[in-house]
């Protein structure tokens, strides 16, 4: 089968041998995959590396075959993958065992793409395949970020830095669902538009002084993921006691912040990462209820793998990157 591999340091499309289906595993034939910035970072965390790795957390197609012990989806039916492996129920954190799909095991930039049956859902209906293919890792980043995290509530204002991200265009759509004050920044004209055609409130540049455009807002809630850029910004925006949630580090890890400022401000500082599988049906039913879609910035052949990458790494996107994998027959 065709795939896009990370190999020595190069991502090619190449021929690997399709995986092999044990009883509690279903192949699915992906129709579209979907690009999420892990991606960007898995080559670089890996190296140069000799073994191919198959790229890829999300993806959604057609149940191929099934293991003998299969029993929550048959041949033919639509599916999506959950990217979050080892992590069935909610908690304060995934058990020590979870992984993303994509690393350490291959992933789902592939004609086929083997899983356990647990981690694999009903495509929703009302969703396109290419709306499906980039669903389940950033709508459920998203949706534990602003929901069992955050405590976003009707009442709420909430701020998200870099609304072109892919899982910042969910959490804009998911707030405004429950009625919350949505403010959003962004670095491009055309995003802050964007943007404000899927319901945020007020937009704002991200390279403004968000002291004086924010001076007249109380802000509850701030979700950051953009990392040091804009950490300590994100912080100085927020109400005293307010909460503060991140999942998300895409200019770097490390940040410095004044402990004292912290501390009397009395602020609440969350971390988040992906979510259960609970959560996820949770998110799935709510955007079912609210009719929310996801944002689909580009849909690519396979074949333009390399360049869906350049797009991302080049955050030109509002939303997210879908590759068609296979055609419709
Ligand atoms: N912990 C988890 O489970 C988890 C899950 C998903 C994602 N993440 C992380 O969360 C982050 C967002 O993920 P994503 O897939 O939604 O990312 P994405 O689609 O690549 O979007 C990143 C956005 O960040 C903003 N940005 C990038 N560089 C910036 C800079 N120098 N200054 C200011 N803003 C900048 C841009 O917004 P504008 O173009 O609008 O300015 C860009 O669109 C990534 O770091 C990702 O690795 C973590």
């Amino acid at each position: 089968m065709k795939a896009f591999v990370h190999e020595g340091e190069k991502l090619l499309i190449k021929d690997v041998a399709e995986p092999d289906v044990k009883d509690d595993e279903v192949k699915i034939s992906i129709k579209v995959a979907g690009l999420n910035h892990r991606d960007l970072h898995i080559p670089k965390r890996r190296g140069n590396v000799a073994d191919p790795l198959v790229l890829g957390s999300d993806g959604a197609g057609v149940v191929e075959m099934t293991g003998k012990n299969v029993t929550n989806v048959s041949v033919g039916d639509e599916v999506i993958i959950n990217p979050g492996i080892g992590w069935l129920h909610q908690s304060d954190a995934p058990p020590e065992s979870f992984e993303i799909v994509g690393m350490p095991d291959d992933g789902t930039f592939a004609e086929k793409y083997v899983v356990d049956q647990k981690y694999v859902e009903k495509k929703p209906s009302y969703l396109s395949w290419e709306e499906a293919g980039v669903l389940a890792l950033a709508a459920l980043t998203g949706y534990r970020a602003l929901f069992t995290k955050g405590k976003v509530s009707p009442d709420s204002t909430v701020f998200l830095p870099g609304a072109g991200s892919g899982v910042v265009t969910y959490m804009i759509q998911f707030a405004k669902a429950i009625g919350a004050r949505v403010i959003v920044t962004s670095r491009s004209a055309e995003k802050k538009a964007y943007a404000r055609s899927i319901g945020a409130d007020l937009v704002i540049d991200t390279e403004a002084d968000w002291d004086v455009e924010l001076q007249d807002e109380t802000i509850d809630l701030v979700i950051e993921s953009i990392g040091k850029a804009t950490f300590n910004r994100s912080l100085s925006v927020l109400r005293k006691g307010g909460r503060m949630v991140t999942f998300g580090a895409t200019t770097e890890d490390q940040v410095t912040i004044d402990i004292r400022q912290f501390f009397y401000g009395q602020y609440q500082l969350f971390g988040s990462t992906m979510g259960s599988r609970e959560e996820l049906r949770t998110a799935l039913k709510f955007m079912e209820k609210h009719q929310i879609y996801p944002v689909v910035d580009k849909v690519l052949a396979f074949d333009e793998m390399e360049n869906a990458f350049k797009y991302l790494d080049e955050a030109k996107q509002f939303g997210k990157i879908a590759v068609q994998i296979s055609k419709d027959d």
